[in-house]
């Protein structure tokens, strides 16, 4: 199949048509790259999970182009799920809510909940207005492997498995949306993101934040490996530690990186490093075009523990998987 790269208007248009045939079609967003297909298709979905090579346990996000479209999908939305709404959406959010019948159960991995997200990027919400229909999308990565955050990341990945990508540019946020379970009494924070537990508790008065053993029960992807650059990778959470380990490595002849903060880069002069950016917005938007750029040039790679509050939070939690757990 040859895959075409199209911007703009021309991208909607074809894009649109090719949803309508059941088609599927990569299109941007200001968190991640999106597979998309129109979530009403059964097996336009079923598409999407061979294409990824994604386990048929882990549900989808249903995207929509205005806010009504939340009502069609999603039934006894709370007062705290309005809540959210009324206060990230269009955002790099996703809510957790009861699912509406019409709703394909394989969209939802067979559950009776599904995720809703509105995307803040022009571009996405004229694409899945033109469809005339929910798009269910997960991020454009083949299963396991690093998130695209520009066009050229997703062509490398998924060419002539898929027929369009519409080339938005880079994702402005750079890491999936904050995921937040409203179909409980208590909201939790699935996935960590660009809305952070602090924005959520300031506007329902409480949140509770992911837990290792909540987590596998709600948010089946996260059982799996995610976000793994092809080669190894290791977290360092001391300056010295990684500074052995880079010295150790590039003594066996291999070709060792770091990816540190911006304010650290001055640590590993003389090494092979490069920099996350200097403020937690620019960590979002830099991590994974950087992880991308490391497994093309490097054999190992160590990368600086960032903490785990707020942004900065939730791109360790990305990095932690990417690393597979291992820390120095
Ligand atoms: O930013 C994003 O959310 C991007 C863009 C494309 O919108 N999408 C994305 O999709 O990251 P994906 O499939 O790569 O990750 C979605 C996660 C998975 O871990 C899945 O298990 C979880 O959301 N999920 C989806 N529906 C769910 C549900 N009903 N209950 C619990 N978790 C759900
Ligand atoms: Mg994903």
């Amino acid at each position: 199949m040859n895959t075409e790269v199209l911007k703009g208007i021309d991208g909607i248009k074809k894009g649109a048509e090719i949803i309508k045939d059941g088609g599927l079609v990569v299109f941007p967003t200001e968190t991640v790259y999106g597979l998309g297909a129109d979530a009403m298709n059964e097996s336009a979905v079923s598409e999407i999970f061979k294409v990824k090579g994604r386990p048929q346990d882990n549900p989808l996000i249903v995207h929509i182009s205005d806010i009504e479209q939340i009502n069609m999908i999603a039934v006894d939305i709370s007062e705290q799920a309005r809540k959210v709404v009324e206060a990230y959406m269009p955002g790099p959010i996703t809510v957790i809510l009861k699912k509406g019948d019409c709703v394909p159960s394989v969209v939802t991995a067979g559950g009776k909940t599904v995720g809703v997200r509105l995307p803040n990027n022009e571009l996405a919400r004229a694409f899945i207005r033109e469809c005339g229909t929910p798009i269910a999308a997960p991020s454009a990565n083949t299963s396991t492997k690093i998130s695209p955050t520009k066009a050229e990341h997703v062509y490398e990945d998924l060419k002539g498995k898929i027929p369009l990508i519409i080339d938005g540019g880079d994702c402005e946020v750079g890491i999936e949306s904050t995921i937040i379970d409203l179909s409980v009494d208590t909201p939790t924070i699935l996935r960590p993101g660009a809305i952070t537990a602090s924005m959520l508790a300031s506007t329902l008065g409480r949140v509770d934040t992911f837990k290792g053993e909540v987590i596998v029960a709600k948010a089946p992807g996260m059982k799996y490996k995610h976000y793994a650059p092809s080669c190894e990778m290791v977290i360092s959470d001391k300056p010295e530690k990684a500074i052995t380990k880079y010295k150790e490595k590039s003594a066996l002849g291999a070709k060792p990186i770091i990816l540190c903060a911006g304010k650290n880069k001055d640590l590993y002069r003389g090494m092979s490093y490069m920099s996350l950016g200097d403020t937690d917005d620019e960590i979002m938007r830099n991590v994974y075009g950087l992880l991308h750029e490391c497994e093309k040039h490097c054999d190992y790679l160590i990368c600086e523990d960032l903490g785990n509050d707020g942004k900065c939070g939730s791109v360790m939690n990305r990095l932690m998987k990417s690393a597979g757990g291992n820390v120095l």
